[in-house]
Formats: C-alpha cells, structure tokens, sequence
C-alpha cells in the first residue's frame, strides 16, 4: 500500500551514493533522492517526509547549513533528519547532532544497517506522536470533530423521528421547538448561578437538547383513540398511556446496544425515561424520588409540563402563562425540584418569550 509507506528524502551530492541508497530504500519507503540542498527545499514545498537523510560534505550547501535551515522553519522542524557522514571523527558526529540531528549513518552504506537504523528512527517518532495523540492536542482536536459528527447525525436522525411523531400526536413541531429552548433557557441559569454545577460538569449540552426532542418518542405506540382522546382518559387509559416511557426507553436503548458512542445516549435514556416522575416520589413508571431522580428527567418535567400547561390539548385547553407559573410553582417540592423551580421563577420571563415566539 502505496501510501502508507514511510517518505524519506534522500539528499546527497555524490550520484553513486544517491543511486545506492535509492535502491536500498525503494522497497520499503517511498523515496525522494535529491542532488542538493537546493532540491531539498524544492521537494519540502511539496512532500512532508517522515525522515531526511542529509549528506553531511556538500558543496554550495552543506548538511549543517541545511539542518539549521531546518530547524528555523516550523513546517520542517520536527522532521527527523539522519546525517550520512563519511568522516569517521567523533566530531563531526557531535556537532551533528548538537544542531539537532537525531542520528548518523557512515558511508558506505551497509544495507540492512541503514535500513535498521531508519526503521528504529520511524518507530521513535511513531511511538512519541501516539503519546502526544493519547495526551491531547491532536487527539482533542479528533476528538472534538467525531463528536460533531455524531452530533449532527443524531440530530437527523431525532428530528425525523420528532417528525413523524406529528402524524401521530395532536403536537406539533412547535412543541419541540419550545421544549428545547426552555431547556436551554433553563441551562444557562444553571450555569449561570452555578446551581448543580457538579451533576452538569460533565455534560453534553447540544446532546441533552437534541435528546430533549425525543422524550415522548413511545407515544409513537400509543393508540390513537387513546393519544388524541377529546377527553378525559379512563384510569385504564391512563395506564396505558403511561407505557409510553418503557416503549421509549426501549427503542433508546436499543439503539445504545449497537452504538459504540452510546455515552452521549445517556441524556436521551434519562430524559425518555424519567420526565415523569415527581419529587415526591408518586410519578411514573419507577416512582424515584426527589435527587434520585436523574437531573435531566427533573429538567425536563419542568419544561414538559409548562408547555402541555400553555397550548391547548384535545383534552384541555390552553392555560395563560401566569396560570402556568402559578400551577408549576404549587408543584415545589411536591411534582417538581423546588430548586429547579426556584430557576424557572428566575426565567419565567424568557418562557413566556419563547412561547410567544414559536406558536403551534
Ligand atoms: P401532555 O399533554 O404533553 O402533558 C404532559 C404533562 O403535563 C402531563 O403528564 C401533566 O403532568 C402535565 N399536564 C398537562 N395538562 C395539565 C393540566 O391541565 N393540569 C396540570 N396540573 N398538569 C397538566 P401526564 O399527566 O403524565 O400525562 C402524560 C400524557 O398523557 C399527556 O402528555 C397526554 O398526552 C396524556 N394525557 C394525560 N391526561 C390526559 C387526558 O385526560 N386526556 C387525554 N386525551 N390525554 C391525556
Ligand atoms: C440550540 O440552539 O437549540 C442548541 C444547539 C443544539 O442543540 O444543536
Ligand atoms: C389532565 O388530565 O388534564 C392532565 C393531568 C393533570 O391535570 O394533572
Ligand atoms: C428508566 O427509567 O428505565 C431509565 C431511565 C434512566 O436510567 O435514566
Ligand atoms: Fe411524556
């Protein structure tokens, strides 16, 4: 494979050397054998190699100039350049490596000598760059990309579910829409007043708000007799209304069995799962109570509940934003983290705002 072989740039004025060390190298590296110091920066505008080697006596140019000329420029500072020297006097090879040679190899060549020492030499910077890649740098930066990348995937993906969920639900994408902002508007008092500022340190923001379009992802499910009842359900009803969590987890985590990234999954498995339970501990399906109930889940009833409690329902109609506020903050401590609560007072404002904003 072509391309995945070493480049070396062989530099070195003495034609029969130049041809030597061509055929030693060709049938392992890719390699660029160059008469002059001159050519060497020709070929630098135009190929990275992996390794240089530099033929110390040259005329016009000699290998120290150049391997200062080297250092000097960024581009080509961290390649490696081995010395090829003919001297056989310690000196020389001292003051190569002074101006930051990495090696030097006599002339003649000895064959598997020179190719020993070359792949020693590549093994070095391999082994050094996957120690700055497990560090940071590089590897944030990777690291970084991927994870917009599954961002962006993910958002396709829920937002087509979002919708094909309207051909079902009397929702409708202004739903969502709003949802996500009142998470967002939520969020940033968050982090603003530095509430629960541990449990979100760690947090994938844009992932916990994409996420948030698929909390009623299992109403999919549920029968549209049920779903767009102009009444008030049944108690039977309810109880089957109330699978819609379970069937949303489920197709959550079955998603998470396949994904290799299944960690940014976490925020859309609490938030399907857990947006209905309460503090108190008499909500749905678990009955988890008060901090044991996952913080994206207590976000998300806040958000959940103001915007069913604002638009009008089959079975409802829509209530005014101060009836809302009023209605949420009856439910401190009881349905709803009065901490969280407390925020929400602090923002009230802005979900009015947004609700104002993106009408059904
Ligand atoms: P939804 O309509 O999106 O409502 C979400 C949550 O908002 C409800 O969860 C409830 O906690 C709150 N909520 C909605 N309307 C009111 C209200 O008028 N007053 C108060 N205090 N809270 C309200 P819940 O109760 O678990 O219901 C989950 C879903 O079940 C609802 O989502 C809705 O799709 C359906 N549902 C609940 N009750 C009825 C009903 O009487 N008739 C029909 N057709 N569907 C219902
Ligand atoms: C937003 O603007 O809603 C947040 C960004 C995102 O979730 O992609
Ligand atoms: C409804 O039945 O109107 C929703 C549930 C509630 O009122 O708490
Ligand atoms: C569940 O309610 O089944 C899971 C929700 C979660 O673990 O966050
Ligand atoms: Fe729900």
């Amino acid at each position: 494979m072509e391309s995945t072989r070493a480049k070396i740039v062989l530099v070195d004025d003495n034609m029969s050397s130049l041809t030597q060390g061509r055929n030693i190298l060709k049938a392992f590296y890719e390699v660029y054998p160059v008469p002059s110091v001159t050519k060497l920066f020709e070929i630098l505008e135009n190929v990275i190699p992996d390794l240089i080697l530099l033929d110390v006596e040259m005329p016009e140019t000699n290998g120290y100039e150049a391997i200062k000329k080297l250092k000097a420029d960024d581009r080509f500072a961290k390649i490696p350049v081995i010395f090829l020297t003919s001297r056989g006097d310690d000196n020389s090879h001292l003051e190569g490596l002074d101006l930051g040679a990495t090696d030097y190899i006599s002339k003649p060549f000895s064959a598997p000598l020179l190719l020993k020492r070359i792949a020693n030499q590549l093994l070095i910077v391999r082994q050094h760059k996957d120690l700055l890649a497990d560090r940071g740098n590089d590897s944030d930066k990777m690291v970084k990309e991927r994870t917009m990348e599954i961002l962006r995937l993910q958002n396709a993906v829920f937002a087509a579910v979002a919708d094909l969920m309207e051909f079902r639900d009397h929702q409708t994408s202004g739903h969502t829409r709003r949802i996500r902002l009142y998470l967002k508007t939520l969020l940033a008092e968050l982090v603003r007043t530095g509430t629960y500022k541990k449990e979100i340190a760690d947090w994938e923001m844009d992932f916990f708000l994409s996420s948030s379009q698929l909390h009623d992802v299992g109403k999919i499910a549920i029968s549209d007799q049920i779903l767009n009842k102009p009444g008030k359900l049944t108690p039977e009803e309810f109880e089957k209304m109330k699978n819609h969590v379970a069937i949303g987890v489920d197709a959550i985590e079955k998603i998470m069995l396949d994904a290799e990234e299944h960690v940014f999954l976490r925020h859309a498995l609490a938030i399907v799962g857990t947006h209905h339970e309460k503090w108190d501990g008499t909500g749905y399906p678990t009955g988890f109570k008060g901090l044991s109930i996952p913080l994206e889940g207590r976000l998300m009833a806040i958000a959940d509940v103001y915007d069913a409690l604002i638009s009008e329902r089959p079975y409802k109609p829509a209530w005014s934003h101060e009836d809302a506020c009023r209605i949420i903050e009856a439910g401190a401590g009881t349905h709803f983290d009065a901490v969280l609560v407390d925020v929400f007072k602090n923002v009230e404002a802005e979900f009015a705002k947004i609700a104002r904003e993106i009408v059904p």
